[in-house]
């Protein structure tokens, strides 16, 4: 077992482990209330809902499902569940467990974020991406008709509990999603090597993982400045995932989006064909990722809708080197130029 605290506006501990034991004692010790409404999705409930609400029989658990999928990340299921909380009627002592992967963790933490001004939260991820990234740092969303993430808030769980073991059951897809993410790491500052991209996935690689988000989302919460940083590969993965009507995995987009991101940096750095080569190698260290090209023009319309883009251009991440990232704010013509 390992441990991060992280301390944010509110301290709380990361247990990265392989099982349960222990995660009831997590619970108890931070709940004060009687009521816990475990959210998941349909595919998780059938696979792990009943072994962690056996965990929690003293206390009354209502289990909230809802379909699966980012297309059910959405205003109707959000209201659907905060009703079922004021129905059974949930106070400001009670708790919420998101059970799942990102879509749930998200949807999970806005619901405590908003109902009655914020109620206690607790993550348990299952997926790769949700372990790595998703259920640290206190993004939490919903997505409009008009766009992704576009309802949301910054509310900090008051724990987190990463069971390695739930990876067993994900889809190929879903691994090599969440693979995308820790190669994004790879490039940002911190102790994760070329070699430990190639390894399976362990507590060590977690903790690595969570260590840099850590160090970045304690330093700047609400991202005005370095945690932008996080966002290498997202400005055009985020086009490509839009344009792509979301049927390429998320991880997988930011791998394309990493791919733009070093040719850029190469153009507007002007960078040796050594370091792009070094760059490049890491970006496939898990073999080949699926591959679309879209127009040019199509995906810098798309960046002009993206939340993070303000009128004029974008802060874009890119590479000087590995690890050594630097957020260039770049207007739509100089990208137009560089892309
Ligand atoms: N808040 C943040 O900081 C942040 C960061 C990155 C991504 N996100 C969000 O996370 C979401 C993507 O998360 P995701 O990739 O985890 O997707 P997801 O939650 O949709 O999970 C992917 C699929 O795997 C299934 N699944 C989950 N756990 C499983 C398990 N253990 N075994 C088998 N199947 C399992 C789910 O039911 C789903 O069908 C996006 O909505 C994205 O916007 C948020
Ligand atoms: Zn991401």
């Amino acid at each position: 077992m390992t441990k991060i605290t992280v301390g944010t506006n509110k301290n709380y501990d990361i247990i990265i482990q392989r099982g349960l034991s222990g995660l009831k004692e997590f619970i108890f010790s931070l709940i004060k209330g009687e009521k816990i409404a475990v959210i998941c999705d349909d595919v998780v409930d059938k696979l792990y809902a009943s072994e962690i609400i056996s965990l929690l029989e003293e206390k009354n658990v209502v289990k909230i499902v809802f379909p699966h999928g980012e297309q059910n990340k959405n205003a109707e299921n959000y209201i659907k569940i905060i009703n079922t909380l004021a129905e059974n009627k949930f106070t400001r002592h009670d708790t919420v467990i998101s059970l799942g992967g990102g879509v749930v963790g998200d949807m999970g933490a806005l619901v405590a974020s908003t109902y009655m001004r914020g109620i206690r939260l607790i993550a348990i991820p299952t997926t790769i991406l949700s372990m790595v990234d998703s259920s640290v740092g206190g993004k939490t969303a919903i997505d409009l008709p008009a766009g992704k993430n576009l309802l949301g808030t910054f509310y900090q769980p008051d724990g987190v509990f990463i069971n390695l073991d739930f990876i067993k059951s994900l889809p190929e897809r879903e691994i090599k999603s969440g693979y995308g993410e820790i190669i994004k790491y790879a490039y940002l500052e911190g102790e994760i090597e070329p070699k430990d991209l190639e390894s399976e996935i362990s507590e060590e690689l977690v903790y690595k993982c969570l260590k840099i988000k850590q160090k970045i989302v304690e330093e700047d919460e609400k991202e005005s400045s370095i945690r932008k940083l996080l966002n290498l590969g997202h400005t055009v993965g985020h086009a490509i995932e839009s344009l792509a009507n979301y049927k390429i995995s998320h991880g997988e987009c930011v791998l394309m989006g990493i791919e733009y991101a070093i040719n850029v940096s190469k153009k507007y750095f002007l960078l040796s064909n050594e370091k792009v080569e070094k760059m490049q190698k890491i970006l496939y260290s898990r073999g080949e990722f699926t591959k679309e090209s879209f127009d040019s023009e199509k995906i810098i319309e798309k960046i002009k809708n993206d939340k993070k883009s303000s009128f004029d251009g974008v802060d874009f991440v890119l590479l000087k080197d590995v690890k050594k990232p630097k957020i260039v704010k770049l207007t739509f013509k100089e990208l137009k130029e560089l892309i």
